[in-house]
């Protein structure tokens, strides 16, 4: 048994209102038993009532629940920072080169470890993961992470045209190998799969149509992919689906558009695919670092709030420019400043945790430091370096913690990471 001493900031529930509803203790604790958090308290009440457990003193800092992605890319973990494209050339000259180089299943491997390491170190504990199209390559993702015990989201990119010919796969075989993937890793473990065309240009309908009968068989799985990101791609969809009302109707022909489908990006909709957002309970991405890197747009988070559509944050990594969830609030703040409703730290933070562990039904584990939940935490140093020090002195509220550390970006704000009631990733070690 282990407690955790340190102040604790987290939504204990879904809420539309995050300004409202954060949870403060100062002086907390988490007792933590096998992979579960089974109390929280004030640290001397704690400390008492288990006065067996092995301690872990971090008082002065704050504890919070470990950060969800909700949109990364794992082949692109090596492709971040390719200068000056936007997303359709982008795709070609940065993206699809990397991406063909996990042909080689050593090379995935080893790259599967590089990225689960990468969350860790940036407080990330679960996250929606694209992979390569190749089947090994998803199978490495969730072997690195089942071997930490973390709750990773992934699939297989399916991907049947418009793109070099090493990485396309065929209707059949994207339904088969999805299928397989499902069979093997769902819901084993802390694993959960996602299918994941990766967007409209790359799918032919009936790749998508065989995708859309896998959603409907297997109702818990997720569906992730890509949404209106660019001016370029929204005109290049709607001349290869010309049936097709609008891009989101494209997926909603297929079925594609229910509970856990997960948009990334959705900067340029009209009214009827908010409306079918909202009537299919699906979840946007929002992916700010990566918006700004491909010119790609500004996400406008309050027409999400009109509509009722869940958002949650995302790095987008390759696209978005580092895995620090912290840095991705930074940025996501600086795109709400330009439309004049700053994202205030309590949003920004809800979007990370509570909110798309509610919106994707994984409330009861993730998201949250409720007693019950899997000891998924972040330890968050206000004190990490000279400048945080000047700025946040030792008694600064969560808030302008939380604003101040992502804001100044550093990755020392993470002093340690605990996943599944292990901690894997520790600054000092
Ligand atoms: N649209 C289709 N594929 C991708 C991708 O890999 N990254 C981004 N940002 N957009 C995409
Ligand atoms: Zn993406």
């Amino acid at each position: 048994m282990d407690i955790i001493k340190g102040h604790i900031a987290h939504f204990p529930l879904a809420t539309a209102t995050p300004d409202a509803d954060l949870s403060i203790m100062r002086d907390g604790a988490l007792v933590i038993e096998g992979e579960d958090i089974i109390a929280m308290g004030h640290a001397n009440d704690m400390v008492a009532a288990y006065p067996h457990a092995h301690i872990h003193d971090h008082s002065g800092k704050w504890l919070i629940p470990g950060l969800i992605d909700s949109h990364v890319h794992y082949p692109q973990t090596e492709s971040i920072a390719y200068y000056g494209e936007q997303l359709l050339d982008w795709l070609k000259k940065a993206t699809f080169p990397t991406e063909q180089k996990f042909a080689d299943e050593t090379h995935a491997r080893a790259i599967a470890e590089v990225f689960v390491s990468q969350l860790f170190r940036h407080g990330t504990t679960t996250a929606l993961v694209y992979s390569s199209v190749h089947k090994h390559a998803c199978e490495a993702i969730f072997q690195a992470a089942t071997r930490y015990n973390m709750a990773l989201i992934a699939g297989k990119v399916c991907m049947d045209r418009h793109c070099p010919p090493a990485l396309q796969d065929t209707a059949e075989s994207a339904q088969q190998d999805s299928a397989a993937l499902i069979e093997r890793w769902h819901n084993k473990g802390r694993n959960l799969y996602a299918l994941t065309p990766r967007f409209a240009p790359t799918s032919s309908a009936q790749q998508l149509k065989r995708l859309g009968e896998l959603a409907q068989q297997y109702p818990d799985v997720f569906v992730q992919t890509h949404l209106s990101e660019n001016k370029d791609e929204i005109d290049w969809v709607a001349s290869l689906y010309p049936d097709a009302d609008n891009y989101l109707d494209v997926y909603d022909r297929a079925g594609l558009v229910r509970h856990r489908s997960v948009f990334g990006h959705a900067l340029h909709l009209s009214e009827s695919e908010w409306q079918c957002l909202a009537d299919r309970d699906a979840t946007i991405a929002f992916c700010p670092s990566s918006n700004l890197f491909l010119g790609s747009g500004l996400f406008d988070l309050q027409r999400a709030k009109r509509a009722k559509v869940p958002v949650t944050l995302a790095t987008d990594v390759g696209a978005g420019t580092g895995f620090s969830m912290l840095k991705t609030y930074a940025d996501g703040y600086k795109v709400s400043q330009l439309q004049q409703a700053p994202l205030s730290p309590r949003e920004g933070f809800y979007m990370a945790t509570q909110s798309p562990a509610a919106a994707y039904n994984l409330a009861q584990d993730i998201g949250n430091l409720n007693p019950g939940s899997k000891a998924d935490i972040v330890v968050l140093d206000p004190q990490c370096d000279e400048l945080t020090r000047l700025r946040l002195g030792d008694m600064a509220e969560f808030d302008d913690c939380w604003f101040a550390l992502s804001i100044l970006g550093t990755e020392r704000a993470v002093a340690e990471t605990w996943v599944a009631g292990q901690a894997v990733y520790s600054r000092d070690n």
